[in-house]
């Protein structure tokens, strides 16, 4: 038995020894040292022993017991400083990987011209109104003064969004001359830039949404050449200080007189080329002096106080400014087209 007990000794601290992992060193433990042990089942013949043999034997046996604990117990902490080490190894970073950039978006080509324009009318004293897109008939044609028979009124030009059309997606920044008169009264400088809808077919030059910036001016005493003096100063500020422009009579129901300005084409300089389509002019905005039945819808008595307004096109201000053939393009958001800009 003694022999037994010293194998099972050399046995059990040479494979502890070769223990690579915790579990490893678990099924070892139970091999020895288990209920059903090889330690246990040398144990249970000590029964059949001399009384002089017995606590020879004995003390042996716990001797073995205590040095396979104990490797077990010394194996147990380089098993597991060494599952430390793996898992350092394993989950290493590597800080001085350069990182991944996030993409970083920029202002639409649009709306970065439409900042300048704010800015340069901010700098002569006007204030930026805003309005609703979905719009009452009242406020799109008839406090403008337009007449119930006004082509604009059809149901083929504007959409409507009841049968009964009173409410609609406005067609011009024009209504919000109204609500501001009306919330803000008299005096005042403003301008509103927003998205308007007519059902225009889709082309190089039309979409069925586009944008305008509407400007007012009322005041005591401002007459046309206030209009004409302001407007010229802030085409000046936008397309440089030696642009040329033309005022042509027009009508609009909500001014009068009504007029249309043109600047001279600044790319031919006037000789007539394909972007002013050989005229040396390119149409540009609507204006007038307020219509007085306008000031008069709005509570402004039209005796006390005159003013302008004049509306104009956005989209074709950028797209004259970005050099952009097709007016499509901005309103895609094809990120390859707009990262250009
Ligand atoms: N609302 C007009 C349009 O959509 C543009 C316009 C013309 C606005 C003359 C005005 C104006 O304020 O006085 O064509």
């Amino acid at each position: 038995m003694k022999e037994q007990l010293e194998a099972i000794r050399k046995g059990a601290l040479e494979s502890i020894g070769g223990a690579v992992d915790a579990a490893h060193l678990e099924s070892l433990r139970v091999k020895y040292l288990g209920k059903k042990g090889e330690l246990t089942a040398v144990l249970k013949q000590m029964g059949g022993l001399s009384a002089e043999l017995r606590p020879v034997i004995g003390q042996l046996a716990n001797e073995v017991r205590a040095s396979v604990e104990k490797a077990i117990e010394a194996q147990a902490a380089v098993v597991s400083e060494r599952a430390l080490a793996a898992r350092l190894e394993a989950e290493t970073l590597d800080v001085t990987i350069p990182g991944r950039k996030a993409a970083q978006g920029h202002k639409h080509p649009m709306y970065a011209v439409l900042d300048d324009i704010k800015e340069i009318f901010i700098g002569m004293g006007f204030e930026i109104f805003d309005g609703p897109e979905i719009e009452q008939a009242e406020y799109n044609f008839t406090k403008l003064n337009a007449p119930e028979n006004h082509p604009s009124r059809d149901w083929t030009d504007t959409f409507y969004l009841t049968e009964d059309s009173s409410v609609l997606l406005r067609s011009q920044t024009s209504p919000v001359q109204i609500r501001a008169m009306e919330t803000h009264g008299v005096p005042i400088r403003m301008i509103s830039p927003g998205r308007v809808y007519r059902k225009d077919e889709v082309d190089a030059t039309h979409s069925p949404m586009f944008h305008q910036v509407e400007g007012l001016v009322v005041d005591k005493g401002i007459t046309m050449a206030d209009l004409k003096g302001t407007l010229n100063t802030i085409i000046r500020e936008i397309y440089g200080p030696d642009t040329q422009t033309r005022f042509r009579p027009h009508h609009f129901p909500f001014t009068e007189p009504s007029c249309e300005m043109d600047i001279q084409c600044h790319k031919c300089g006037g000789t007539g080329c394909s972007t002013c389509k050989g005229e040396g002019w390119i149409e540009l905005l609507g204006a007038g002096m307020v219509h007085p039945k306008v000031l008069r819808n709005c509570g402004v008595d039209p005796e006390e106080y005159s003013g302008f307004a004049f509306g104009f096109g956005l989209d074709r201000l950028a797209l004259g400014q970005y050099k952009i053939s097709d007016m499509r393009l901005i309103f895609e958001n094809d990120i390859r087209f707009l990262e250009q800009f």
